[in-house]
This record gives C-alpha cells, sequence and structure tokens, in this order.
C-alpha cells in the first residue's frame, strides 16, 4: 500500500493547551535519551485532534521530540493506524482484508462500505461522514470478519450487521464493540467445550469490549474542547459503578495552565520541569550534598553544585566554542542525522557553528554538550562526531 502525505495540507497545526500538557507529560514516561519512543502516543494524539495526520502536525511533533522531520515521517507512513489523509468526521473504517477474514467475508464488507460510503478507499463519503479502506491483519483472526471502527473492533460481522453499525454511527449512536453475534469473546458458537468453569466475573463484556463501553470513546476526537480522556491507568478513580470512566471534566490544573508557545515550551521547559526528569537528576543532586565542601554555607553550596557536580563526576570537557559563524557563513548542521531545525538552533547558541567544530568533540567534550541537551545520547546515538566528520571533509 502508498502511503503519501496528502496533497492539500493545512498551514499549521498546534495541540491545543489540554493536548499539549498531556503530550509534555508522555515524554516524562521515558528514560533520559529515549523521549523520541513518545513519537506513536505524540502522533495519535495529534490524529485524535484532528482526525486525520497532517504534515504540519507531524513536522511539530518531530520538533518536540528533537526529531529530523523524516524520522517522524518514517514512523507516519509505516503504521496504517495513522491516516495520511483527510477522514470521514464520524469514523473510519478498516475492515481487514487478510485471510481469515477474506475467507469469513471481508469482501462482503468492503461492498458494504463501497455502496453505502464511497467506491474508493480513502474517498470521504459525500456527506462527508465516513471514509474506509482496507487494512492487514487487525490481530482479531477467530472473529473474522472484522474492522476497526474508530479506536475499537467490531467482530463476527455480516454484509448486513455492517450496513447496520454505518447507518447507526450515522445516527450519532455509538454501537457496542465486540462480537456482533452474540459470543461473549473467542469461544465456540455453539459454547465452550473445555474450561467450562470459565467465570467472567462481574463484567457483562469481554475485557476488551468492557473497556471500550466504559471508556466510550470510539470515535470521539479530542479537539480540544474538552480535556482529553486519559488512558485508563492514569485516571484518577474511577468511579464505583465502573462505568463511565471519563476523568473528571475540568482538572484545575487544566485551567490554571495558561496556553504557552507550542513548540518552545514542549522541548524547552517541559523536559526540565518535569518531576521524571527532576529524578533523573536527583542523583547527581545527592552526589553533591553528600560532598566535603559542604563546610561552606549551603546556599552556596546548592547553587555551585551543578556546575562542580557535573565536572567531577562526568569528565565533562569544554569544547572550543565560537561567538559567531566564521565570515562564510554557518554550516547547515541540520545535515546531522538527528539534528533538527530545534538542535540546530541549540548548538548555534552554546557556540557551534561548523562541521569542523564537531568533528573535533572528543569523549569529554562529548558529555559536556550532551549534558546540555534536553534529551540526553543523541550524540552518540546518531554518530554526530562521524557525521559531522565527513561533512567537514566535503570542504
Ligand atoms: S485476518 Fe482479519 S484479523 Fe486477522
Amino acid at each position: 500500500m502508498l502511503r503519501r502525505l496528502h496533497l492539500d495540507q493545512p498551514a499549521s497545526f498546534a495541540f491545543t493547551s489540554d493536548n499539549q500538557k498531556w503530550a509534555e507529560a508522555q515524554v516524562t514516561k521515558y528514560p533520559e535519551g529515549r523521549q523520541a519512543s513518545a513519537i506513536i502516543p505524540l502522533l495519535w494524539r495529534a490524529q485524535e485532534q484532528e482526525g486525520w495526520l497532517t504534515r504540519p502536525a507531524i513536522e511539530y511533533v518531530a520538533e518536540m521530540l528533537g526529531l529530523a522531520y523524516m524520522r517522524a515521517l518514517e514512523v507516519a507512513s509505516f503504521y496504517f493506524m495513522f491516516q495520511l489523509q483527510p477522514v470521514g468526521s464520524v469514523a473510519h473504517i478498516q475492515v481487514c482484508g487478510t485471510t481469515s477474514c477474506m475467507i469469513c467475508g471481508a469482501e462482503d464488507l468492503v461492498a458494504v462500505c463501497k455502496e453505502k460510503i464511497a467506491p474508493n478507499a480513502h474517498e470521504v463519503s459525500a456527506d462527508g461522514k465516513f471514509s474506509w479502506e482496507e487494512v492487514e491483519c487487525l490481530g482479531s483472526c477467530s472473529n473474522a470478519p472484522m474492522a476497526q471502527i474508530g479506536k475499537d473492533y467490531y467482530e463476527d460481522l455480516t454484509a448486513a450487521k455492517m450496513g447496520e453499525l454505518i447507518d447507526a454511527l450515522g445516527r450519532g449512536e455509538v454501537p457496542l464493540p465486540g462480537p456482533q453475534n452474540g459470543r461473549y469473546a473467542a469461544e465456540p458458537l455453539k459454547g465452550l467445550t473445555t474450561l467450562t468453569e470459565f467465570d467472567s466475573g462481574n463484567h457483562q463484556y469481554n475485557a476488551s469490549v468492557q473497556l471500550a463501553h466504559d471508556i466510550g470513546d470510539t470515535v470521539k476526537r479530542i479537539d480540544g474542547t474538552e480535556v482529553p480522556l486519559l488512558a485508563p491507568w492514569n485516571q484518577a478513580a474511577p468511579t464505583s459503578g465502573g462505568k463511565a470512566a471519563t476523568p473528571a471534566k475540568k482538572a484545575p490544573a487544566a485551567k490554571k495552565a495558561a496556553p504557552k508557545p507550542a513548540a518552545k515550551k514542549v522541548t524547552a521547559k517541559s523536559a526540565t520541569a518535569k518531576p521524571a526528569v527532576k529524578a533523573a537528576s536527583a542523583p547527581k543532586a545527592a552526589a553533591k550534598a553528600s560532598t566535603a565542601k559542604a563546610a561552606k554555607p549551603a546556599a552556596k553550596a546548592a547553587k555551585a553544585a551543578p556546575k562542580a557536580a557535573t565536572a567531577s563526576t562526568t569528565g565533562e570537557k569544554k569544547p572550543r566554542t565560537m561567538s559567531k559563524p566564521r565570515a562564510a557563513g554557518a554550516d547547515d548542521l541540520k545535515r546531522i542525522s538527528g539534528v533538527g531545525p530545534k538542535l540546530e538552533g541549540v548548538l548555534n547558541d552554546l557556540g557551534f557553528w561548523h562541521f569542523d567544530q564537531i568533528a573535533k568533540w572528543g569523549e569529554g567534550e562529548i558529555a559536556w554538550v550532551d549534558s546540555r541537551l534536553k534529551f540526553k545520547g543523541r550524540i552518540e546515538r546518531d554518530n554526530w562526531v562521524d557525521q559531522a566528520t565527513e561533512f567537514a571533509a566535503e570542504k
């Protein structure tokens, strides 16, 4: 399947302030130097906000994580959970067309989509409400044929059932996900033949359907007009009835936080301000606090701490820096894989304008620069020094 950026793209993208805070919080879940791993949840949230993943949104997320745009595009274009073109305002239907589903009637489901939505995959219906596509195995083969609608699976489908689902969604209803033929989960149609003592506990539905039912965001968009729906493990406290796990409508924090200029906050303040990052730097502070220099007044020691700690415990060595580029102009540091516009600006601010400067970094210099980047480890991970050496040699 060819997956390319849509020809018509909006001029810009920014997370809503609530989504921005959510995204910044996700970044703190990853260890130092691995913040780029937050790319999938961030791209997903961008898609939830807009309905599909625009080029500005992909670039925005890349900026947040200090990634080259291409790296983010690689992820967005690889997974078909990401929609690279506009989709229906109510739902985008992904019909599994792989072996089990194909044998059990996936082609009939596709025929219904063609008839009720649009003749071609990725074409938005005339009323703008729906779009569809055929996708590869979604891992629900024992409940074939099936389709993913929004965030949930509708299984054991027939053509008639698919038609009913689309009609119901068009009326604003959200049919219950899961098996559509009365099965609880993936047990034999005629009932259990083994493990017959199975007890579903207090759950009316199987685990994934119960969760979909409780959260209730199957085809919901998170456009900033409401508090973003949190993953269950992030929700404050379950309600007694086990229903509606929707988070408190307004968390005080969400209201107070003044919207900040998105791009800058993300990388600049968020990472350092978050508890997780603070925790990561705690060992340094602790090490320092325990040093003998504590003879000095506490306040002074506290101030001196960061510098002393880095110098003595990390083997940092300050590289030669320049106050401005040479007369011929700065090198395009973005040619280094892993350096985007944002990081290039950081490097310039630190006094690095040319490939030959970076090419001279040794272990100590790398440690010095690394400690001044928001996300650690990327210099060695992406081999900046080797790359810079090659680019410098071009001259
Ligand atoms: S073949 Fe359709 S879910 Fe696996």
